[in-house]
């Protein structure tokens, strides 16, 4: 008897290249626009996984595209553009794939692919500046575009060296606007660059942290909780030659060393100095919901926690339409003592599998329960359904109190990573009943109710990673 793995519908959101679309009102299926939703959803996904009959090796590989969804007076109006990098130009005028990226080589034989350099593809996360709209990357320096008409200025440097990397996770402080983040980088002694910006993309400070130990590890995401800034560095190494000389891909050539443990290390964030550093027992983690600091003077993190690396075959599968691994993380609460790095106590909030955490912007590392924190959202699987094969299927919502709502989709509909917008919440939906894709908006003060109102967008938003709220002002 042979097993016959259905496909789900979710692979017809990535099956063809995303197609763009210029300023276009959307049409409202369901429900009414609130009229006090002022301010423009942004949000950034691989939107091009093939090329010239060439897929590309993993789900990171794909070129960006942004979203924004424009809201006011009770309408909404949609523009959809792939962010102009170099090498998009390039394969774009040669209609073939050109470079290698973090889940393929470069294409050709051994010889030519020595000492190229990856495609910057620009396509993990926004950040709304006051002045333009940055892609973020974490391989490379974002890009630079119009706010308005997605158009692309190029690389945007922010005072920053052409060989650093800027991470797709920066942190805004919600009392001054100053963006913390990071970037790893080699060379003689690999470090974790911090950089600290104003809101209008002017670097105000920079230093850099020595990374402990031999090998590149993989840091996607780092938090800020209170007066600390905190990176947990699991343990993941990239077998640096076979990546180096283009033997494998970078994701291939990654290495998951349990016995390295992961290391917690905390950093002063007015000084951005080294204030403990200490390993504990082995996870990974991509994401962060939250960090802030307790009544007791500990660090408390929310972090969705793996067990392991399988998450990254997950997502290689993700862009062939069809995933075979099953992996689940969960939401977990860490409390750590700032002077040690030791952790006093974890405990898990969610059981039936989660991603992309958020808080909103107000509540960036601020204990919970103030005025301005409406929760964490973030994306679930189905409740009470099998999640082989599947994509996350339902809404979470975890209150200050740690009550965990989950509100299902109703089957073959794809949630991407929930926005707030002050009490609303936005997420770009692929419904794979229509082969269509949508825009949610919930009311946040509601958590489990049905959708507000529903919109329909011109064409297929290929499932994607990060985005953004920016408020009228
Ligand atoms: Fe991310």
């Amino acid at each position: 008897m042979f097993l016959t793995l259905m496909a789900k519908t979710w692979g017809n959101a990535l099956a063809q290249p995303a197609v763009e679309f210029d300023a276009t009102p959307l049409v409202v299926l369901e429900g009414v626009i609130p009229p006090d939703l002022r301010g423009t959803l942004y949000h950034n996904g691989p939107a091009r996984l093939e090329r010239g009959g060439q897929r590309v090796g993993h789900w990171f590989d794909g070129d960006g595209a942004i979203l924004a969804v424009q809201f006011q007076d009770g309408r909404a109006v949609g523009t959809y553009r792939y962010v102009q990098t170099a090498g998009y130009q390039q394969e774009q005028g040669a209609d073939r794939l050109l470079f290698g990226n973090y889940g393929m080589t470069h294409p050709g034989p051994l010889w030519q692919r020595w000492g190229k350099s990856l495609k910057n593809v620009a396509n993990t996360a926004v950040l709304a500046l006051d002045d333009r709209l940055l892609a973020l990357w974490e391989g490379g320096l974002p890009h630079g575009l119009d706010r308005q008409t997605l158009s692309t200025h190029g690389l945007d440097l922010l005072g920053l060296q052409p060989q650093d990397s800027y991470s797709a996770h920066p942190k805004v402080d919600p009392h001054s606007g100053q963006i913390y983040n990071f970037g790893v980088s080699l060379g003689a002694q690999a470090q974790i660059n911090l950089y600290r910006h104003d809101r209008q993309g002017h670097l105000l400070q920079r230093a850099s942290i020595p990374l402990t130990g031999l090998g590149m590890p993989l840091i996607h995401d780092f938090v800020l909780a209170g007066d600390y800034l905190v990176v947990c560095i699991a343990p993941v190494r990239l077998n640096l030659w076979p990546a180096a000389l283009q033997l494998r891909s970078f994701s291939e050539s990654l290495e998951w060393k349990p016995q390295l443990g992961t290391e917690v290390v905390v950093i002063d964030r007015h000084s951005l100095t080294l204030v403990s550093r200490r390993t504990a027992d082995p996870w990974f983690q991509w994401h962060y919901s939250n960090g802030w600091v307790n009544g007791a003077g500990h660090v408390v993190l929310d972090l969705v926690r793996y067990e392991d690396f399988q998450t990254n075959q997950y997502l290689k599968e993700v862009a062939t339409g069809q995933v075979n691994t099953v992996v689940l993380g969960n939401l977990w609460r860490m409390v750590l003592d700032p002077t040690t790095a030791q952790i006093l106590d974890s405990q898990p909030l969610t059981t039936g599998g989660v991603e992309f955490p958020q808080v909103s912007p107000q509540a960036v590392g601020q204990a919970p329960g103030g005025a301005d924190d409406r929760g964490t959202v973030f994306v679930h699987h189905r409740p009470h359904q099998d999640a082989q094969g599947e994509l996350f299927g339902a809404i979470g919502h975890l209150d200050p109190s740690g009550q965990v709502t989950v509100t299902d989709l109703g089957g073959d509909r794809y949630p991407f990573e929930p926005i707030w917008a002050d009490r609303w919440v936005l997420t770009v939906v692929f419904n794979g009943s229509t082969g269509q894709s949508e825009v949610w908006v919930w009311d946040g003060d509601r958590p489990g109710s049905d959708p507000h109102c529903r919109l329909h967008l011109p064409q297929i938003i290929p499932l994607g990673f990060h985005g953004t709220w920016a408020a009228l002002t």
